[in-house]
């Protein structure tokens, strides 16, 4: 069964987070249980060399007022479809804003485009396609189900939500723009809280909702976390379910990675050490006994870095060490450059975006921390399971659901995969941090919560098969 993916992101043609390395890695998951998925995704210029080697299928003289043209292509065996619209796309700076961070003024009609485009693929309003089933991810993709709804187009929808603090909001006033019937422009269509939002309308008229881990599909049912759309999400609630992100082997396995000088397997911890050498090398620490923690994260309220970075002193006085490798806020960033400065040799940041860099700190570290308020699932704390990088995170969303806290019954048991602190408090976090650097000391104890985590599975088997059901169960109802 054919299903068009329509996102904003996807690994490795364009990256800003997580979202990028789900819509990269579904295809394969989900080709398993035969279902065939074609990607929608934005002519950014990074997609240039695709777009001149690809092939043009389709042209819009005006798709919400610019004009498009559809180009088929692939990568490798993901096969993509790339909305060349020059005007919304062709322009520097990232996905969503310019190279100072600010966000397009006509995000709203670059992500319209998008929307639309791909509910008239799907529908079989462009001659010579048509997918049954439309998988519109966060956002950007939100409008998709409301267009599919507003021009009654035989498709399933399946909107799925990667962080519902992020919900593209605009003014109501830019409405008749995008060209849906009258009735939307209220609560039962587009219509939140007196503006234009279009994860609202996504989840509003979307067949299926999902989100990336069952605790979040719990959490956001409530204010704390749903953000204003916890009531809409508690209306929905028969029709949403959380299912885990899994990480792809292919880009993510230690035992195969090019980005490690050494690569090992659980039977080889030791070799790691090679890799813990070139990250004090590469972060200016000077080796000494406690263990290396590391951060590789956008630099935000989310991710608990305000709280983090005052507590640097006490790690390091507690005999850690830090490997940062981030960017975000502006006064995150200079915290965490003034606290190397005090630090030398203890602390080492990299302000900046790092793929290679990523997979390095994964490979070489001891541990890494989430400090998350929120988390709908995190790939960081995976990626550490995988590569014997024990995470350090808060008990919230994805973070609760992949990692088992070492406390004694756990350890006891042979289970713990890492450490799981209540809320994101300093004395919380410090905790944490302390309880980490306690465990590393007993290094029995710490080889085993390694171990632990490379032999946990969070491959996309399990969840691709529970997206492969839910696309099922959309296609063929009982
Ligand atoms: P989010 O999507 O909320 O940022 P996730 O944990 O789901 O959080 O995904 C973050 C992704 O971005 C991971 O693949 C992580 O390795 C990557 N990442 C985050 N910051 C950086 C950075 N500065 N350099 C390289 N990779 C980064
Ligand atoms: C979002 C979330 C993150 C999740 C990612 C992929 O960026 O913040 O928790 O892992 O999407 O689903």
């Amino acid at each position: 069964t054919p299903v068009l993916s329509l996102a904003s992101e996807a690994y490795p043609l364009v990256k800003t987070g997580g979202l990028a390395d789900v819509v990269g890695a579904l295809p394969a998951a989900l080709g398993e249980h035969g279902y065939l998925l074609t990607t929608l995704l934005p002519g950014y210029p990074a997609l240039a060399p695709m777009i001149r080697g690809g092939r043009e299928v389709h042209r819009w003289p005006d798709l919400i007022g610019a004009e498009a043209r559809l180009v088929e292509a692939s990568l490798g065996e993901h096969a993509l479809l790339i909305l060349d619209a020059p005007a919304l796309f062709g322009r520097d700076g990232g996905p969503y804003g310019d190279t100072g961070g600010r966000d397009w003024d006509d995000n709203w009609r670059r992500f319209a485009a998008l929307a639309r485009a791909g509910a008239e693929i799907a529908g079989g309003v462009v001659p010579g396609y048509r997918f049954p089933l439309l998988h519109a991810h966060d956002w950007q993709a939100g409008l998709a189900p409301a267009y599919v709804r507003a021009l009654d187009l035989p498709v399933k929808t399946v909107m799925t939500v990667h962080n519902i603090a992020f919900q593209g909001r605009f003014d109501l006033s830019l409405f008749p723009a995008l060209g849906l019937p009258d009735w939307m422009a209220s609560i039962h269509g587009v219509e939140y809280y007196g503006a234009l939002g279009y994860l609202k309308a996504g989840l509003q008229a979307a067949d299926a909702i999902t989100t990336v881990s069952p605790t979040y599909a719990r959490e956001i049912r409530d204010p704390t976390f749903g953000m204003g759309l916890e009531g809409l999400i508690a209306t929905r609630a028969a029709s949403v379910s959380g299912i885990v992100n899994g990480i792809d082997p292919a880009v993510w396995s230690p035992a195969a990675d090019a980005a490690l000088p050494a690569r090992y397997t659980a039977a080889t911890l030791d070799d790691r050490t090679v890799n813990r050498n070139a990250v004090e090398t590469t972060f200016g620490l000077a080796p000494a006994d406690g263990p290396i923690f590391t951060v590789i994260s956008r630099l935000t309220w989310q991710k608990g870095m305000d709280v983090l970075v005052d507590l640097l002193d006490d790690l390091v006085a507690s005999g850690g060490r830090l490997a940062l490798l981030g960017s975000g806020d502006k006064s995150l960033e200079a915290a965490f450059l003034a606290a190397a400065t005090r630090h030398p040799g203890r602390i080492g940041v990299r302000i900046g975006y790092d793929e290679a860099l990523s997979h390095l700190l994964q490979g070489g570290a001891d541990a890494i921390l989430i400090p998350s308020r929120f988390e709908p699932c995190g790939l960081t704390q995976l990626y550490g399971l995988a590569y014997g990088c024990v995470p350090v995170v808060a008990r919230t969303g994805g973070l609760a659901d992949t990692v088992i806290d070492a406390n004694e019954a756990a350890l006891a048991a042979g289970v713990a995969t890492g450490i799981v602190h209540d809320g994101v408090t300093p004395d919380a976090l410090r905790h944490a941090i302390r309880r980490a650097i306690d465990l590393y000391a007993r290094s029995d104890t710490w080889r085993r919560l390694q171990r632990n985590g490379m032999a946990a599975d969070f491959s996309w088997r399990e969840s691709g098969r529970r997206y492969a059901s839910l696309y099922h169960d959309l296609m063929e109802p009982a």
